[in-house]
C-alpha cells in the first residue's frame, strides 16, 4: 500500500521528482553544470537572496554544523533562541566547537517576541543570533521578519534554521535581514532527505573568511561560485531541479496560501474531535499541527492505528515524547490527503476508545476545502 507521509518531514514526493532523480547524469559534464546553475538561480528566487547558495550532501543537521564551523571562531559569542529540539541542537553543535553559547531558553510551545530579543541584545554584544523559523518539535513559528528587524540594529549576524519553513511559509533572506539560512531537501522542497542548502549574505562571507575553526568537507569557501569540490548529490539535485519547477509553476504565494488553508482546516477538524493543540496560539506554525495526546490514550497507539490505514504521522520529540502527536501538512499535500488524514485520525481515535463523530467532522472539512478552493 502506498504510504501517505503526513509527518513534519520527510514528506511526500511528487512522481515527477522521482522520475527526474532517475536520470543517469555525470556531475563533471556541461549538462550537469547547466542544471546546477539553474537550480541555483531558482533557489536564489525562493530564498530571496542575491548570493549563490552552497548545496551540501548532508541532512539539515549537517547544514547547521556547516554554518557553525564556517561563521565562527573559538570564543565568539552566540545567542541561541532555543524554542525546542532544533534550537538546542544548534547550541550543542556550537558548544562542541568552542563557541561561547548563550541560550535564551523559551518555554516549549512558545516563540520569541521582539522585546525579549532586544533585551538580550542590550545586555551583551553577540557575533551572531540563531533562531529556528518553524520549530518542528513543538509546532511553533517564530516571526523571523520581526526578529530580523531587531538583530540588524545590533551588528550581529542572523542565522536562521529554515529546514521546515522554506517552501511553506513566507521567507526572503535579504528582506528579513538573514545572513545565513539553512534548509533541507526533505520538507517543503518535496525531495528525499540528503541535501542541505545554505544561503549566505556578504557579511556572512566576511565571517567565513575570518573563521578559524578547522573544517574540511564542510568548508564553504570550497563551494563558492557554484564550485562542486566533491561528488555532489546528483540525483537529489536533479530532484530539486524538478521540485523547484513545480514550486515556480504553482507560484510560491499560492503554495503559502495552501499551507495556511490546510493548516487552518486540520486545526479546526482536530478541535471538533476534542483535541487540544500544544503550541500557544500566538505562535502556531502552518506546517504542522501538534496535539496533546488525550488523557488515557497512548501516542504510539494512535500512530499505529493510523499507520494501518497507510497514513504516517509523528510523535513528540525529546521531553514531548509520548505527550503529543504531530501531523505534518507541508510540501506536496493535496486536499484529498487532508481528508484522508482527518478521516484516519477520527477513525483511529474511535477504534482505541476516544469517541468522536468522524463522519460529520470529515463532511465539514470537505465542505470547507471546497468552499476555500
Ligand atoms: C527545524 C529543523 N531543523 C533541523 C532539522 C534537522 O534536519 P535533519 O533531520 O535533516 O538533519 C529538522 C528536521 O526535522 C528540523 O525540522
Amino acid at each position: 500500500m502506498e504510504k501517505l507521509l503526513m509527518t513534519p518531514g520527510p514528506t511526500n514526493i511528487p512522481n515527477d521528482v522521482f522520475n527526474k532523480m532517475s536520470l543517469n547524469i555525470h556531475h563533471r559534464t556541461d549538462e550537469f553544470d547547466e542544471i546546477y546553475k539553474n537550480v541555483n538561480i531558482k533557489l536564489k528566487r525562493l530564498f530571496g537572496c542575491k548570493n549563490d547558495l552552497a548545496l551540501l550532501l548532508s541532512s539539515g543537521t549537517g547544514g547547521l554544523e556547516a554554518s557553525v564551523v564556517n561563521l565562527f571562531s573559538k570564543g565568539d559569542k552566540l545567542l541561541v533562541l532555543n524554542c525546542g529540539v532544533f534550537g538546542k541542537r544548534f547550541a550543542d553543535i556550537a558548544r562542541i566547537y568552542g563557541v561561547d553559547v548563550h541560550e535564551k531558553i523559551v518555554e516549549w510551545g512558545k516563540g520569541v517576541i521582539e522585546d525579549e530579543l532586544r533585551q538580550e541584545l542590550e545586555k551583551e554584544k553577540y557575533k551572531a543570533v540563531y533562531a529556528t523559523y518553524s520549530e518542528t518539535s513543538t509546532g511553533v513559528k517564530n516571526d523571523i521578519k520581526k526578529l530580523g528587524q531587531v538583530v540588524k540594529n545590533y551588528d550581529s549576524l542572523f542565522i536562521v534554521d529554515i529546514v521546515s519553513a522554506l517552501g511553506c511559509v513566507e521567507f526572503n533572506a535579504d528582506e528579513f535581514s538573514v545572513d545565513a539560512a539553512i534548509a533541507g531537501s526533505q520538507k517543503g522542497l518535496m525531495c528525499p532527505p540528503g541535501l542541505s542548502i545554505i544561503s549566505l549574505s556578504d557579511s556572512a562571507w566576511d565571517a567565513i573568511y575570518n573563521s578559524t575553526i578547522p573544517k574540511f568537507y564542510f568548508d564553504l569557501k570550497k563551494y563558492k561560485d557554484l564550485n562542486m569540490p566533491y561528488t555532489p548529490g546528483t540525483s537529489l539535485i536533479l530532484g530539486l531541479d524538478e521540485s523547484l519547477n513545480i514550486i515556480e509553476h504553482n507560484g510560491i504565494d499560492n503554495i503559502i496560501k495552501r499551507h495556511k488553508r490546510h493548516s487552518d482546516i486540520v486545526k479546526y477538524g482536530c478541535k471538533l474531535m476534542g483535541l487540544k493543540e500544544f503550541p500557544d496560539s500566538r505562535f502556531n506554525s502552518e506546517i504542522l499541527t501538534a496535539l496533546y495526546v488525550p488523557e488515557g490514550l497512548s501516542a504510539k497507539e494512535i500512530i499505529k492505528e493510523m499507520s494501518k490505514q497507510g497514513i504516517v504521522i509523528a510523535g513528540g520529540q525529546g521531553k514531548l515524547k509520548g505527550k503529543i502527536i504531530r501531523i505534518g501538512h507541508m510540501g506536496y499535500v493535496k486536499d484529498e490527503y487532508i481528508i484522508k488524514t482527518m478521516k484516519g485520525l477520527g477513525t483511529s481515535l474511535n477504534t482505541i476508545g476516544y469517541k468522536n463523530d468522524t463522519d460529520n467532522i470529515v463532511k465539514q472539512i470537505e465542505n470547507m476545502l471546497e468552499a476555500q478552493k
